[in-house]
């Protein structure tokens, strides 16, 4: 081959394992599959390497209610797993699990190294506590009543009705969701990972184009808000890896899930010899590392994790490519309307390659989300696999195998033809590597027109009728096959399995990347097996139902996002007419004063462009009053007023951010000067 072998180790993110796979993790697995089979495909080294997410409170609690031990729970769940991605053909080279002795060994060298190094504090927090469970309760295992509207069964950070957000000392009657008993303040020693120590590497490697633009962009914002150090422990009891020379303190499941990565490497190495830790992980490595997440967690692979490898002595990745997020029909995965669609959903109705092609038609290498659109998917697949590429071959193949005994022509009589589409492949190489698959697979497609177009012109099913004109026909055929079969070599990536169908009707071993230069002529092919089905609408409905029906038993949600989304999920889709109720209006901010026997609260005398309101706002932890008055926000004008214990509230300020203990996390929304007190938002 024409380019030197390159050494590359790929990651997917690791999946939870406390639920099943569903169509949004399989975006990312497909993408990374592609990427991996193409690399594979162009004769370089390439290695996929997974496991599962095992550690952290909701499994080990999981766990519990189900009466099994967590190393059961997530035994099953890893089972289950593997085979939804065998099912969807996700070809790992390694699926190991993060609670493994190779993922400890991981853990506690990484730990350790910056233990040694100063890079870990340690320092008291104080957190709420279940005497009865005796265990600390993350903010989500709290519920009591919002202390804003008073909405009974409020999580511990934030009201579900009045969208108020607080911490769980501020919620009345407080109460642990585990036990029902009311929850205790207690201090504990937390070990923190100084990030801080790392801005000036951090911000060197960003520069490296190791990132995508728009994550770059994010980025600077966090560095701008300053890089917090990172609590890394959580106490006993809890599912995880114990820190060593810390009794009763365990990693946090964000600690050891990134080290996965290694760790299921690690293994690997045990199972193959030609696999060498150091190779690939040692701080000079040549291996390519490529990191595929979803860019809810670009925080932790492009911040903690860079930050934590470089500290510990160890390679940095070449690259992470962050995907956007699955849209079903427009909208987020809905439950009721039965798009929250998993894998072993899908897979009982409906062919899984069909899916692959489908994301990658819509892929590109930005991190917009994506739709998989029901009737487009259908129209799409129906028309691109079924009527363009599989076409092909049925409408050649038959005469091949009926008239000549199997035989292709002894030449390919449309060299420029064939060659264009053998030239057309630098161009479909180089999209897939830079993760472009929509527009490979357009690229491909193209090439499909041209050759239906080919036959259509040449006709061999009414040449065939002329006496004396079998040659012929069976030259266009043998054109048509050739044609067929560059595209395939081409879909490969995208299409193991029917690959797999045609490698075998055309009896000549494996298709690569490099063995389509020449045409096959003079040379016996199998008999031709229908490749592949059109899409029945009645298995999409089928599909829709069931999973209707299984939301009943569906688990919690899988994917951990950054803590913002993970904390508050984003909600329930509105339509446009409950939106354009609320009435915003950009207001100065004229007067702010300090609230006399209020904590939390600043008065504020906002100016309407001629109307005066009077508004409490919970925002003094994160402004003086100084730095408020004269500022432009932004205001709910039309929402009621409001008695409150200091006076009247008359509308709302809008605000950013969970709180939080240091007050800091609050973010008025300031729009740019030039905007008028009084304006419409919209
Ligand atoms: O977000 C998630 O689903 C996590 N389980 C991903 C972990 S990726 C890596 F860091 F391990
Ligand atoms: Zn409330």
């Amino acid at each position: 081959m024409a380019n030197a072998q390159r050494k590359i180790l790929v990651t997917s993110a690791l999946p939870y394992a406390n639920g099943p796979i569903h169509l949004g993790h399989l975006v990312e697995y497909i993408q990374t599959d592609i990427w991996v089979r193409f690399q594979k495909h162009r004769g370089h080294h390439c290695t996929y390497v997974c496991a599962d997410d095992a550690h952290g409170t909701p499994i080990m609690l999981r766990a519990q209610n189900e009466g099994i031990t967590p190393e059961e729970l997530v035994e099953r769940i890893g089972r289950e797993h593997r085979a939804d991605f065998d099912a969807f053909h996700i070809r790992f080279d390694n699926y190991h699990t993060t609670h493994s002795e190779e993922n400890r060994q991981c853990a506690e060298t990484i730990y350790t190294r910056l233990e040694k190094t100063g890079h870990i504090a340690r320092r008291t927090i104080v957190q709420a506590y279940d005497p009865k469970k005796q265990m600390f309760l993350p903010d989500r295992f709290i519920k009591g009543t919002c202390p804003r509207c008073g909405a009974d069964d409020q999580y511990g950070d934030n009201c579900e009705k009045c969208g108020a957000t607080y911490s769980p000392t501020d919620l009345k009657n407080p109460v642990s969701a585990l036990s029902g008993v009311t929850p205790i303040e207690k201090p504990s020693e937390h070990y923190f990972f100084k990030l801080g120590d790392f801005e000036g590497m951090l911000q060197f490697w960003l520069k490296g184009g190791h990132i995508q633009p728009e994550i770059a962009r994010k980025l600077d914002e966090w560095f701008e808000s300053g890089l917090q150090d990172w609590d890394i422990s959580r106490d006993a009891p809890y599912f995880g890896f114990g820190i060593p020379g810390a009794p009763g303190k365990f990693f946090y499941v964000w600690l050891d899930a990134p080290i996965g990565y290694m760790g299921s490497f690690l293994n690997l190495c045990g199972k193959r010899s030609e696999y060498k830790f150091e190779e690939y992980w040692d701080g000079r490595s040549k291996v390519e590392l490529y990191h595929f997440i979803g860019k809810d967690i670009a925080y932790f692979h492009t911040l903690f994790w860079p930050a934590m490898l470089h500290g510990a002595g160890y390679r940095l990745p070449n690259g992470v490519f962050c995907h956007g997020f699955l849209t079903v029909n427009g909208a987020k995965m809905s439950k009721s309307r039965g798009t929250f669609i998993m894998a072993e959903t899908y897979r009982k109705h409906l062919n899984p390659e069909q899916l692959r092609y489908y994301f990658a038609a819509k892929l590109g290498s930005g991190i917009d989300d994506i739709d998989l659109n029901l009737d487009d998917f259908q129209a799409r697949v129906n028309s691109d696999l079924v009527g363009k590429v599989v076409n092909i071959a049925s409408r050649c193949a038959r005469f091949i195998n009926k008239n000549f005994a199997n035989q292709l022509s002894r030449t390919c009589t449309e060299l420029d033809l064939y060659q264009s589409f053998v030239d057309a492949g630098a161009e479909i190489a180089e999209l897939y590597e830079k993760r472009e698959y929509a527009h490979a697979m357009r690229a491909i497609m193209a090439l499909a027109d041209r050759a239906n177009q080919y036959i259509d012109e040449n006709k061999p099913w009414v040449l065939i009728k002329d006496e004396g004109m079998e040659s012929a026909v069976q030259d266009i055929c043998t054109v048509g096959l050739n044609l067929f079969r560059v595209l395939i070599a081409y879909l490969k990536p995208v299409l193991p399995i029917t690959t797999a169908k045609v490698e075998s009707f055309f009896n000549f071993g494996e298709l690569t990347w490099h063995n389509i230069q020449r045409p096959l002529v003079d040379h016996e092919i199998s008999a031709f097996e229908p490749l592949m089905t059109r899409i029945d609408p009645k298995a999409v409905e089928a599909m829709l139902e069931e999973s209707k029906a299984t939301v009943a038993v569906a688990q919690p949600p899988v994917t951990a996002t950054n803590p913002h989304l993970e904390n508050f999920p984003i909600g329930e889709t509105i339509e446009f007419d409950d939106f354009a109720k609320v009435d915003l209006r950009i207001a100065r901010i004229v007067k702010a004063e300090h609230v006399q026997g209020a904590d939390k609260l600043l008065q504020l005398t906002l100016d309407l462009g001629g109307e005066t309101r009077n508004v409490f706002a919970g925002i003094k932890s994160a402004y003086s009053p100084e730095e408020l008055e004269g500022k432009l926000t932004v205001m709910v004008a039309n929402l009621a007023p409001r008695k409150m214990r200091f006076g009247m509230s008359e509308g709302m300020v809008l605000a950013a951010g969970p709180g939080g203990k240091d007050g800091k996390q609050i973010f008025i929304l300031n729009p740019d000067e030039g905007a008028e007190p009084g304006m419409k938002v919209k």
